[in-house]
């Protein structure tokens, strides 16, 4: 397998506690979906923090195409539970802003942000402010402002956390799309098992700080709706939580 983002016997731990990353070990190949669960508190975002340079590791090494990861970087695209959109800029000037802080925005930019709106069903959005759109509208907006510079790895930490069911599956289908069609490679945390499966190439599940289980998730892209209700679906689901219940 081709390496791209890799994490070898990963330790962490807060000041005054055990442990919080306990060894892990985790590759992510180019354009690899990998999606992290896990019980509440078992280290997930911890993990994350430490893959993308936010945390630095106590023991172990995190490199990015073999260079040591030591704090965040332009090849890297974020995206958290809560959109944190500047409330001051227009939608178009949030997907601008990773742009805009490095410099002039030029015309092609431009044209690109409108593009991935339009892809992201924004389109005539643009001039709105965040808190004239909905929760799930600031999302996609969140997720194009990660996709602007094309980073080649995206790190999304419970990002459809507090939509609703529908708006959730319209979003997942959206990310898989633009994530293929730029080649990202993701890391994504989610509680929902089905949306783990839906979305991943991979998936690992995580207790009590260390790596209890991975799957790779063999349903062909891309994904479609109905795949939700298939038996090799639900089989992949099932696997899992019994893994997340410690039953396997
Ligand atoms: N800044 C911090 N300082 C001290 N302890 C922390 C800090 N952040 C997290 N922890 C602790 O580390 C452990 C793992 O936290 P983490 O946020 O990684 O869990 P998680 O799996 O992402 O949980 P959730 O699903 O609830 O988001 C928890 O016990 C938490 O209380
Ligand atoms: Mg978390």
């Amino acid at each position: 397998m081709s390496r791209f983002l890799e994490l070898e016997d990963v330790r962490y731990a807060y000041p005054g506690q055990n442990h919080v990353v306990h060894g892990v070990s985790l590759h992510i190949a180019p354009g690899d979906f990998h999606c992290l669960i896990g019980r509440s508190g078992c280290g997930k975002t911890t993990l994350l923090k430490l893959a993308a340079g936010l945390l630095q590791p106590q023991s172990g090494a995190v490199t990015l195409q073999g260079v040591p990861v030591s704090e965040p970087t332009a090849d890297m695209g974020f995206v958290f539970q809560s959109p944190t959109l500047l409330e001051w800029l227009t939608v178009l000037d949030n997907v601008l802003l990773p742009i805009a802080l490095h410099g002039k925005v030029q015309a092609a930019q431009h044209e690109k942000a409108k593009a991935l709106l339009d892809q992201l069903d924004l389109n005539g959005m643009q001039s709105r402010y965040p808190q004239q759109l909905s929760g799930g509208q600031q999302s996609r907006v969140a997720i194009a402002r990660a996709l602007i510079t094309a980073p080649p790895i995206l790190f999304m930490d419970e990002p459809f956390a507090s939509l609703d069911a529908i708006t959730r599956s319209e979003l997942q289908q959206d990310l898989l799309a633009l994530c293929q069609s730029q080649g990202t490679s993701v890391l994504f945390i989610t509680h929902d098992i089905a949306e783990a499966v839906y979305l991943a190439d991979n998936v690992s599940v995580m207790q009590s700080g260390t790596i209890c289980h991975q799957l790779a998730v063999d349903l062909l892209h891309p994904r479609q709706p109905a795949l939700r209700y298939t038996a090799d679906f639900n089989a992949r689901c099932a696997e899992l939580r019994q893994a997340m219940d410690g039953s396997l």
